[in-house]
């Protein structure tokens, strides 16, 4: 396998997503409590939609990047996943859902959390849950010394390496930005970097309940994701239409 015939984001995606696991018990929870079907926001190749879907139940996986849901409905198949490509700020779907999920601090990273939560009232059946994983500043390491870097994600295919480093922990005025280099080692070990940077909103649980309250939900109270010793903690915020 060449490198060309890697999709970058689908490598890189599942390098620093896919073995995130322990947030998937409370989505099987409030999934098999919650009324079908299940709208999983910014599902990427799946991690979370599959997983339902593996559990029976009807999902559909929506994500602006098409390449990453055509990779999740490879992995699908023949399970009940449809996948909508689509901003999550601005979509319009002909289905109306018991449960929106938004894992992994996506929440964080959209540029409209009003038009998201108005969207995603709109997609809500009557006392549908919106159910949104978010983490509060993490603390501004700055460029992180070599003590304190954390292993990186890694990953592998067709002899080649993939390893994602974090490299630096900074707050900003209005988001936290977590740089990471990503380095990929080919078969004949030859070596190549690139920069990565992700900046993830300043959000509390109040001030999203806030903002769910203005939007006409009703919050539940939050649920915690304990922190793992690769990944940090996470609160669930609850919010009922
Ligand atoms: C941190 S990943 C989480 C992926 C997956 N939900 C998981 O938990 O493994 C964030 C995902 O949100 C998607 N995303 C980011 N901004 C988006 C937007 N505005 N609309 C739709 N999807 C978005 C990205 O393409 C990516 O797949």
């Amino acid at each position: 396998m060449s490198a060309a015939t890697f999709s970058p984001l689908v490598v890189w995606h599942d390098v620093e997503c896919g073995g995130y696991r322990a947030d998937l018990p409370l989505w099987r929870e409030l999934a098999a409590a919650e009324a079908e079907p299940v709208l999983d926001v910014g599902a990427g190749t799946g991690r979370v939609a599959l997983d339902l879907a593996r559990a029976g139940h009807d999902v559909t996986a929506l994500d602006r990047e098409p390449e990453l849901l055509d990779e999740l409905g490879r992995r699908a198949s023949g399970l009940p996943v449809d996948t909508v490509v689509a901003d999550a700020s601005d979509f319009s779907l002909p289905r109306r859902f018991g449960l929106v999920i938004v894992p992994m601090q996506t929440v964080q990273l959209l540029p409209s959390r009003t038009r998201f939560l108005a969207a995603a009232g709109a997609h809500l059946l009557p006392r549908g849950l919106l159910a949104a994983a978010i983490t509060g500043a993490l603390e501004d390491f700055g460029e992180l010394e070599d003590e304190l870097l954390p292993d990186p994600d890694v990953g592998a295919a067709a002899g080649w390496r993939f390893e994602s480093q974090p490299t630096a922990v900074r707050a900003l005025p209005a988001a936290t930005r977590i740089e990471r280099v990503r380095r990929s080692i080919a078969p004949d070990g030859r070596v190549t970097e690139e920069d990565d940077a992700t900046e993830l909103a300043h959000l509390t649980v109040a001030q999203l309940e806030a903002e769910g309250r203005t939007a006409g939900f009703v919050p539940e109270p939050a649920r915690l994701i304990a922190a793992t010793t690769e990944h940090v903690g996470a609160e669930v915020v609850l919010l009922r239409a």
